[in-house]
């Protein structure tokens, strides 16, 4: 029998990751941030100096990338790059890679492998779109921009780091613009897509809400 998948995808700070990790914490599943491949393929070319303009030369990063996942943290080779990979700066660097058609090819199998039993939740933009078209459930999460700046603002305050609202506003609506625009697999739901915004519900809500609809699914 097919490992079941469950896909979760929407805009920036929508709460996709933490939903997505609530949801395989209650379903017992692995989970997929596929994201974070954007985010180090970004932060590999960079460091790199590969052109971001050279296709070809970002999918041979994309493809050679030494990306481990232990419990809490994420490799890339032997340096750890957990924090490196949450950087605001680092979030426009992947979705300006994630618009090259080479570099999305060659992340595909790599999350394809994800795909383990006894099941999996991936999160991202394009997991019930392109990735995972098949899922028996697909939800496609959103909240205001107001909202998801807040939250952005919160989880940097916690972190010590200053941010001004308006301009964390700003970005987000520019890497939104940014996903829905490119021609290779953009942000967009799914046909079947559940839409949820949860602007006003609680991380339990929501997780709750897609509990619900995981049960039903056909
Ligand atoms: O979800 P996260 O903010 O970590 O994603 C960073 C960027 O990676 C997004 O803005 C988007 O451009 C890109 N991305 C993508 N497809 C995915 C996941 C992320 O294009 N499945």
């Amino acid at each position: 029998e097919e490992v079941p998948v469950l896909t979760v995808d929407g805009p920036t700070a929508s709460g996709k990751g933490t939903l997505a990790h609530e949801l395989a914490e209650s379903l017992g599943y692995h989970v997929l941030d596929s994201g974070a491949l954007y985010r180090a393929t970004g932060l590999a070319a960079e460091r790199a100096g590969v052109s971001f303009d050279d296709g070809a030369a970002l999918g041979r990063v994309a493809a050679g990338l030494k990306l481990r996942f232990t419990d809490y943290r994420v490799w890339l080779g032997d340096e750890d790059v957990t924090d490196a990979l949450r950087w605001e700066s680092t979030g426009q660097l992947a979705s300006r890679v994630a618009t090259v058609p080479e570099v999305r090819e060659a992340l595909r199998q790599l999350q394809l492998d994800f795909r383990r039993p006894p099941g999996l939740v991936a999160d991202g933009r394009d997991m019930g779109t392109a990735i995972f078209p098949g899922a028996p459930l697909k939800v496609f999460l959103t909240a205001s921009s107001l909202t998801r700046a807040d939250r952005r603002h919160k989880q940097l305050m916690a972190k010590g780091i200053s941010a001004n609202i308006e301009s964390l506003r700003d970005d987000l609506e520019a890497r939104d613009a940014r996903d829905k625009t490119r021609p290779t697999s953009p942000l967009t739901p799914a046909q079947d897509a559940r839409l949820l915004d949860n602007s006003e519900q609680t991380i339990e809500q929501s997780r709750d809400l897609v509990l619900s609809w995981w049960a039903e699914r056909s």
